[in-house]
């Protein structure tokens, strides 16, 4: 192997179901660089060490899932405003000085999503509601706020953890329960569902789009189905729509560029071999 071979991977406990050496393989080849994304499962009581020395596993960078990204967050000498904001980081690397940096690029992941299949989306950016108050949700909350929203309704069936959220990102966020959807709804915007409803073999999403506005954007961060019903029935009543596969392909973008010097591109070619993959399409 060559010393000059740059090697990344995907971290965490377990790892053998990402899709993430899927993502940086087809890059590594389509821009002919010689490098190596793998896959490293790293034991609980490991993680803390592994992080801090990324260089002696011969390691330029890593991607951080579950359960580690607190860990390498903590690990890390310097965090981007995202990874500080949520205390986890899902993207390592070394700078120049050999200190080891990391983002949070699922918030990141989400814009380039809107950005590349509804340019302009953020223009008026207005008012939001969020589905859900997981981890998926603090990201997108976060970068809303970052695209200048006025307000983000975040709605949750349990209220306790949409007002956790709302009390860290201040007065443009507000929790409520299901019960206040109806209302809320006729003054949105911009609709993101980041809960598991809807997914295959999860229970469906039940919501009526009824008071909807029709310039209002509809997005699913659920991929599986790509067309989910809320994005069916979106659609049925006029309004525009994007699936939720791309925010997982576009987090991808800031590691593979830090680690192997050249920024990728989201393309069709890529979401067919990943929605494949997950056998999502045939
Ligand atoms: P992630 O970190 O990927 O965002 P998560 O933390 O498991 O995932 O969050 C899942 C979200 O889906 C939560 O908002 C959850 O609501 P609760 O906080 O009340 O649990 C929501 N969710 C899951 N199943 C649900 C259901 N049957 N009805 C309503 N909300 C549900």
């Amino acid at each position: 192997m060559s010393e000059n071979l740059k090697r990344a991977a995907v971290t965490g406990h377990p790892v053998a179901h990402s899709r993430s050496p899927l993502i940086h393989g087809y890059w590594l080849k389509k821009h002919g660089i010689q490098g190596e994304y793998g896959r490293v499962d790293v034991a609980p009581e490991e993680a803390a060490g592994f992080y801090r020395d990324l260089a002696a596993a011969g390691l330029v960078g890593v991607n951080v899932t579950v359960p580690h990204k607190e860990t390498a967050a903590d690990a890390c000498d310097q965090l981007d405003d995202a990874a500080k904001k949520m205390g986890a980081a899902n993207t390592l690397w070394l700078d120049d000085d050999r200190r080891l940096c990391g983002a949070n690029t699922d918030g990141l992941g989400f814009l380039g999503n809107l950005d590349q299949l509804a340019p302009g989306w953020d223009k008026q950016a207005g008012t939001a509601l969020v589905l859900g108050a997981g981890g998926a949700a603090r990201a997108i909350v976060w970068a809303l706020l970052s695209r200048q929203f006025t307000k983000v309704h975040i709605v949750n069936r349990t209220i306790e953890k949409a007002q956790k959220i709302s009390d860290e990102f201040g007065s443009k966020t507000n929790a409520q329960g299901w019960d206040k959807l109806g209302m809320l709804l006729g003054e949105t915007d911009l609709l993101v569902n980041t809960t598991s409803l809807g997914m295959t073999g999860k229970p469906p999403l039940d919501i009526d789009l009824d008071g909807l506005p029709k310039h209002a954007l509809v997005n699913d961060i659920v991929y599986a189905p790509m067309e989910t019903e809320l994005l069916k029935q979106a659609a049925a009543k006029g309004n525009p729509t994007v699936d939720g596969i791309g925010m997982l392909l576009h987090q991808a973008v800031p590691g593979f560029e830090r680690w192997f010097g050249v920024r990728p591109d989201v393309t069709e070619e890529l979401r067919t071999l990943v929605l494949k993959d997950l056998g999502v399409i045939s």
